[in-house]
This record gives structure tokens, sequence and C-alpha cells, in this order.
């Protein structure tokens, strides 16, 4: 595969974080194991993560005539297969295919999702967390990032603090490999954490390295990668959200936060790559901590509001509900919790991320019937 000859990521590395491996000195946490030499193993996530995409690129096997295979019969193993070929071959010619006519050009076909919001607080962590969450489960090859530099929250609402190692700073220093830091989750084979540097300054993260990161991501056959930005209009929110295609904006229904996600809706049309190409980054609107009762009682604004301040396409309204809470703390993203209410929310969100059309729930005030009025529920 003559592009992973070139990403560090595909080189041969040890996979510290999956098997407790060396710490960087600033992380080291005493109450954890570290490691010996002999649980240093290779990276079969990496490996595995040759995408069908870069596969498709390899130099394939000569493809044989037609009228030759279908001698074959069925439940013939691939040895006999494989000696059937090669006496094909000798009768029909085939042509000779030599790696460098091949060579394919290398792509970054990741699609890179920002989740911001202008405000603190509002949601971000918890949505990136259940995002890639539910794109692992339908499949796709998913990083997380958490561009919160000095903060590092996503590693716990992801359930994997205590395995950081090496984390995003470190790799755009060159302290260790992207493979190195890459946490790979405990319950999707596809889908891996890459943690916010809790020890560094904020200027810590160069758009060159995120760049560079982004696009070995994008070259070891991620389908997606889920920025986590940081609040405010700093350098890690900036670098979060410049190289994406799509964003989504978490808004709660309340005037503070819709106005500062309005400021960052400006910044995304001017200030990032897309924008600098004449491109635009796919905007989408999250509204979370939704709670029907309060917007019926005038407290809260409601879908409609948001959506006309913003002018944006709803792909998700997450309701508020203390599962939220619960599951972070226990390091498990709501969206696996199918049995609560923001769960499904999120599900659902997933779901039109990737084309679906789904009808909003949870959004209007569940009217109690006359048996439920009289006996409470
Ligand atoms: N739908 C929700 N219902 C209840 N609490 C929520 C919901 N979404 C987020 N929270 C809570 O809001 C707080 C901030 O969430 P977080 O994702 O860390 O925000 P941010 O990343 O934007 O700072 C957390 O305590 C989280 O549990
Ligand atoms: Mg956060």
């Amino acid at each position: 595969m003559t592009a992973e000859n070139e990403t560090p990521i595909a080189e041969p590395a040890i996979e510290p974080n999956q098997h407790g491996g060396a710490a960087h000195p600033s992380d080291a946490r005493p109450s954890e194991a570290q490691p010996s030499a002999a649980t240093i193993a290779p990276i079969e996530a990496i490996s595995d993560a040759s995408s069908a995409e870069t596969r498709k690129a390899e130099p394939s096997v000569p493809e044989i005539p037609k009228t030759n295979i279908a001698t074959y019969a069925i439940g013939e193993g691939p040895a006999v297969l494989a000696e059937s070929v090669v006496v094909a071959a000798e009768v029909v010619p085939t042509p000779v295919v030599t790696p460098t006519a091949v060579k394919p050009e290398r792509k970054n076909l990741a699609e890179v999702i920002v989740v911001t919001s202008g405000k603190g607080g509002v949601g971000k962590t918890t949505t990136s967390a259940s995002l890639a969450c539910g794109l692992a489960r339908q499949g796709k090859k998913v990083a997380v990032i958490d561009f919160d530099v000095g903060l590092r929250n996503l590693d716990l609402i992801m359930g994997c603090e205590r395995r950081v190692v090496y984390d995003f700073v470190n790799v755009i220093h060159g302290e260790c490999s992207l493979r190195q830091a890459l946490i790979k989750d405990k319950r999707f084979d596809n889908l891996f954490v890459l943690a916010a540097s809790q020890t560094r300054d904020k200027d810590a993260l160069t758009k060159e390295g995120v760049e560079k990161v982004l696009t070995d991501l994008g070259d070891d056959g991620f389908d997606f990668i889920v920025c986590d930005s940081p609040a405010g209009i700093e350098k890690g929110a900036f670098l979060a959200m410049y190289f994406a295609d799509r964003a989504v904006v978490v808004v709660n229904p309340e005037v503070s936060s819709v106005r500062d996600s309005d400021r960052i809706l400006g910044l995304l049309s001017s200030k990032t790559r897309r924008a600098e190409k004449g491109e635009r980054v796919k905007e989408h609107l999250l509204l979370t901590r939704y709670s029907p009762i309060r917007v019926e009682k005038g407290d809260m604004l409601s879908i409609k509001d948001v959506q006309e301040i913003l002018g944006l396409d709803v792909v998700g309204v997450i309701p508020e509900a203390p599962e939220v809470l619960q599951s972070s703390n226990s390091g498990e993203p709501v969206i696996l919790d199918m049995n609560s209410q923001a769960g499904q929310a999120y599900d659902d969100a997933v779901a039109r991320l990737l084309g679906e059309k789904r009808p909003l729930r949870f959004t209007t005030v569940e009217k109690k019937g006359f048996f439920t009025k009289l006996f409470g529920g």
C-alpha cells in the first residue's frame, strides 16, 4: 500500500494505550499500572484500518477472463481456485499489472464534523461523544478528538480516561505517533478517541499539526472525524472548526446561547478552509437540554424560535434528561442508553446526519390521559 508507507500512523508502532503502555511523563498517573516492554504489541486496529478505499487502490491480482472462471465448481477451496487460475492464465495471458501502474492518489475521504457553540457548558462534549458512538454503531470508522486543551473532558465521557497515555498535543509535537495516541474504544472496534492535553498551554495546537492529524486519519480509512470544540472563539475553537466539512452547532433554548451561536455561524462562513475556498461548511443545529414543559410555560425558546433566529436545519432536539449526567459519570455516552429519551434523540440525530429522514420526538408535552390524572403516574 503505497500511501500507508508514507504516513506515520502506518509504520509499525507500539500500542501503549490499548495495553497500558509507557506514559508520557507529564501525564503519568501513579495509580495506573505501568507497562512492561512485554505488553507492547503491534496495533492491529490501525492496520485493520486500511479501509475499503485504501484497499481498493492496492495492486490487485490481474482479472481473469470470465470464460476461464466459469469452469470452477462450487465448493472448490481457494487453493484449488488459485491453481486453476494459474492454469487459466497460461491459456489466455492476462496483462501484468505493476505496482507503479496503479499508484493511487492519496485522498482524504474522512468527513470532518466540528461540534461547536459559542457558549461553554451547553452540551458539546456530551454531543461529540454520542455522535461518535452513534456513527460507529452504524458501522462507520470514527475518530473523536478533544480540542479542549487544558480541560480534557471527552475521555471521561467516553470512559477511557484511565487509558490516556499520549494526547493530541504529544502527536502534534512529534512526541509519539498518531497510532500511539489513538485510544481504541472498548465497545466499538471502529471507534477511536484522541484525548486533549491537560498540561499544555492553549497555543500548543498548530494549524499544520491539526491538518496533518486529520489528513493521516483520512488516509488511514476513517469515515468521520468528530472534533469536540472548546467554548468561545479562541485558538482551540478556531482550529476545531477550520478544517470542518460540517458543523453541528449545539444550542440550548435560551437567548444567550442562541446569540453566541450566531457569532460562531459567522466564523464558520468566514474563518474556515472551506470559506477561504469559497465553499460552505454544512451547518446543522442541535438543540439540547430542551424541556417542552418549560417551553410551554414560556421560560424557554421553542424549536421554531431558535430555528428562525439562526436559520439552520435541525439535526436533533435532545431533551433535558437526568440520564445524561449519569451516563457521563459512568463513561457510557447517553446514546448507548436506548431506554432514555436523550439516547433515542441522539440516535435520531446520527441517522439524520447520515441522510435519513426521521421525525422529531420528545418535543411536546405529553398530555396525561384521564386515568393517569386520576391515579397519578
Ligand atoms: N440533554 C441534557 N440533559 C441534561 N443535562 C445535560 C444534557 N446535555 C448536557 N448536559 C449537562 O450539561 C453539562 C455540560 O455538558 P458538556 O457536554 O460538558 O458541555 P460543553 O462541552 O459544551 O462544555 C454537563 O453536566 C452535562 O451532563
Ligand atoms: Mg466540552
